[in-house]
């Protein structure tokens, strides 16, 4: 069954939208299975530089359907600003559709974000801001609201000051903080849901129907396999799922409906906001990748920490995964050093040798043991097949591919489209491109 999933490997900011959209061109639909607005795609396509953070990463297509699935939260006012941006391209409900069970970002979700950060102090998460923890949140306590409720005027105006009321009571009494205006929400909502109603589109259905057609599906994750709600370093984590199995959910698909999994990692490794980050490079190694991979978030703009690629974490998300290859992102930010870490295990509290600890929370206590690679100072971004870069970055590449036990089919020295050098179709694993 051609359905492929794209997953990050790591902690987000893999570049899984780059891949997404370049595998989008040989795919009929794509579905974005978890997440919302604290995601950041940027894509980069006739040298025009597209951001996105809800829509999916195959928009860029005009004959690729793309769907908002069930998994996602949806904040329509970042989708409106998303789709300013989209519209003048042709990118209409032909294009796009959104699942009438994924629950809505309200504006007071947003401010509870913040509320609860301040309220954590130092052990705040460093979240996005965007709403996303109290709107998962809201739908697990069953009393959010949906993308179906924009159908009916009346019902959506019923259910936002009944929802506005409920946050008001939570910003007030355990925040101390002031109420929002139900009314002037609901007076909003009503002209967002006029524009957003002809989009509501039945995902279930139109990914199953895809599948049994023999369409190439491409589920679209967000974040990474270490930020995901139950196998992530919680509590420093999304509130969604962010692993592969999180596609079957927001899709609403079962497991076997899912042909491959690839997962996405950078050539080293960032993490945004707080969480164990066993490489990190707080020297001005970690500064030099910073500075030459523009580490900085595409959703927050905050500064990404940064390290080395942690080949035992890598190999974990394998696992939890279920992943078959790697596309492995940014490999020309490496050009210019001597030598390149991986980290190659790791040794407990006591000294002694540790694999992945049982809880991700605990790699805060690991210590990595780096292993020096020899670097290829030379340029990749010219590269047009894994064939044709330097022999040390062909020997990295193995490196990290025999470390994952996965084979690394996919390499992106570059922004654009032709800077993904791809040996096999990760749709079938098999037929090797000229
Ligand atoms: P939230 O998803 O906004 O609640 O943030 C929770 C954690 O996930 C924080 O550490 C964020 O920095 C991180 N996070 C959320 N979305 C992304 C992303 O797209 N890339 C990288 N980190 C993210």
């Amino acid at each position: 069954m051609p359905g492929l999933v794209v997953v990050g490997a790591q902690w987000g900011d893999e570049g899984k939208g780059k891949i997404t959209d370049l595998l989008a061109g040989r795919a009929q639909l794509v579905v974005r299975f978890a997440g919302g607005a604290n995601a950041g795609h940027t894509l980069m396509v006739d040298g025009q530089v597209h951001k996105l953070h809800l829509i999916p990463s195959g928009i860029l297509h005009p004959d690729v359907r793309n769907l908002i699935g069930h998994g996602c939260v949806v904040d329509l006012e970042a989708l409106a600003k998303e789709l300013d941006a989209l519209e003048p391209l042709g990118v209409g409900p032909a294009r796009l559709g959104l699942s009438p069970l994924a629950h809505l970002v309200m504006p007071w979700h947003k401010l509870l974000d913040s509320l609860q950060e301040q309220r954590r102090g130092k052990a705040a998460i460093g979240t996005t801001g965007r709403g996303i923890g109290p709107a998962y949140a809201d739908k697990a306590a069953r009393h959010g609201l949906r993308a179906g409720d924009m159908r009916d005027a009346d019902v959506l105006r019923e259910r936002v000051l009944q929802a506005a009321e409920d946050a008001n009571h939570r910003l007030t009494r355990l925040h101390d903080a002031a109420p929002v205006d139900g009314v002037t929400i609901a007076d909003r909502m009503e002209v967002l849901a006029e524009r957003f109603r002809p989009y509501l589109a039945d995902v279930t259905e139109e990914t199953h129907a895809a599948l049994a057609e023999g369409r190439n599906v491409l589920f679209e994750g967000a974040q990474g396999a270490l930020l995901d709600l139950d196998l992530g370093t919680w509590p420093f984590v999304t509130s969604s799922h962010a692993v592969a199995a999180g596609a079957c959910l927001g899709a609403g698909v079962g497991p076997k409906a899912i042909g491959r999994v690839m997962g996405i990692t950078k050539a080293y490794a960032t993490r945004v906001g707080s969480g164990p980050f066993p490489s990190e490079l707080l020297d001005e190694t970690g500064e030099r990748l910073r500075q030459a991979g523009a580490e900085f978030g595409t959703t927050t703009g905050r500064p990404r920490r940064c390290g080395w690629l942690d080949l035992v974490a890598l190999r974990h998300a394998v696992r939890i995964n279920g992943l078959d290859s790697l596309a492995l992102t940014k490999l020309d930010i490496l050009d210019d050093f001597a030598e390149i870490g991986v980290v190659e295990a790791y040794e407990g509290p006591d000294g002694q040798p540790g694999g992945f600890p049982a809880d991700p929370a605990d790699l805060g206590t690991r210590r990595p043991v780096v292993t020096w690679l020899p670097g290829w100072q030379a340029r990749t971004s010219d590269a047009r097949t894994i064939a044709d870069l330097p022999e040390a970055a062909r020997a990295y590449l193995d490196h990290v591919a025999t470390a994952a036990g996965v084979p690394v089919t996919l390499v992106g020295v570059g922004g654009g489209r032709e800077q993904t050098l791809m040996d096999s179709d990760p749709f079938t694993g098999r037929e090797v491109l000229a």
